[in-house]
């Protein structure tokens, strides 16, 4: 009898432990080796919203996105970069060096679906997750290239006008990877165009962003509630005020109805005069 009641306690606690397990660990949708590590697409506790994790380290979510919903944006810093739509003149040709999830291409593509849009990344596991989980729901596909971002830059023909750089790999940057960078890039926009530039602070080092400042006329930046990234906005020719900018956000939000409001998103940024420039650029680590 005593032995029944012992088996039966260890039954039930080892359903318990089972059970606890099985709603802990997430549902894998997607999962491929890739040249930089085991790169998955699985399922979270909110609905329609899926992750991207790497090396099963589930703890850290590198991306979150809404089957269904292309304007939904789940990382802090993404609603600051479509600041850059108030920024431009046209958003008629545009490059994405660092494609990611796609989150910010399918915002884009929402709002402005006849935009011409090249998209670089150079891990063939994302551009394979936004093929299979987020084209259902973006209006107008990008040409996707499977590359190195500093490379392509390199052999860039056309002029585009709004670039956005978001290349990151789980390690710091290597200034000189940057060398030169900026300098091309504004070279490759249009007249009227803009340039943005996601800086996770802890892996940007501070020469890099010292170069962005010695590059660009015109630069606006905005930091995240966590204090984890600085979205730095970029545009050359004679300088606007905030409240140029105010006037353009105001009429756009009006006409697009963008889920992030724009008037919102600018209130977030300050216009940095060159006496402060070195306020921002000390924000970084020196990383030799
Ligand atoms: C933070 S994610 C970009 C997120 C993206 N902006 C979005 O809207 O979803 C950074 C991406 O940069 C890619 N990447 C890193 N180094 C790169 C490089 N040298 N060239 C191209 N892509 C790179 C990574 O594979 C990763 O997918």
């Amino acid at each position: 009898m005593f032995c029944k009641l012992v088996r039966l306690l260890c039954f039930l606690f080892i359903g318990v432990v089972e059970s606890a397990e099985k709603t802990a660990a997430p549902t894998i949708l997607y999962s491929r080796q890739s040249p930089l590590g085991l790169i998955e697409v699985i399922t979270t506790s909110e609905p329609e919203v899926l992750s991207i994790c790497e090396n099963k380290d589930y703890d850290v979510m590198q991306s979150t996105f809404k089957q269904g919903d292309p304007t939904y944006l789940g990382l802090l810093y993404e609603p600051l970069v479509t600041i850059s739509f108030c920024f431009t003149k046209k958003l008629n040709k545009v490059l994405l060096l660092g494609l990611g999830a796609g989150d910010f291409l399918g915002y884009l593509m929402n709002y402005f679906p006849t935009a011409q849009v090249d998209a670089v990344e150079i891990n063939p596991a994302m551009i394979d997750i936004v093929k299979q989980f987020r084209e259902m729901d973006i209006k107008n596909l990008a040409n996707y290239h499977c590359r190195d971002g500093f490379e392509y830059v390199d052999e860039i023909k056309g002029h585009y006008d709004l670039i956005f750089c978001d290349m990151y790999l789980e390690k710091p940057s290597i200034a000189e990877k940057y060398t030169n960078l900026f300098k091309k890039l504004k070279n490759c926009l249009k007249e009227g165009g803009v340039f943005i530039f996601n800086a996770y602070i802890p892996l940007v080092p501070r020469a890099v962003v010292k170069d962005i400042f010695e590059n660009f006329e015109n630069i606006a930046a905005a930091m995240t509630d966590d204090e984890g990234n600085i979205v730095l906005i970029c545009y050359q020719g004679p300088a606007k005020t905030k409240e140029n900018f105010e006037k353009i956000a105001g009429d756009m939000q009006d006409k697009y109805g963008f889920h992030y409001a724009l008037p919102d998103v600018l209130q977030k940024f300050e216009f940095i005069p060159p006496a402060n420039h070195e306020t921002w650029i000390t924000k970084f680590p020196v990383l030799s």
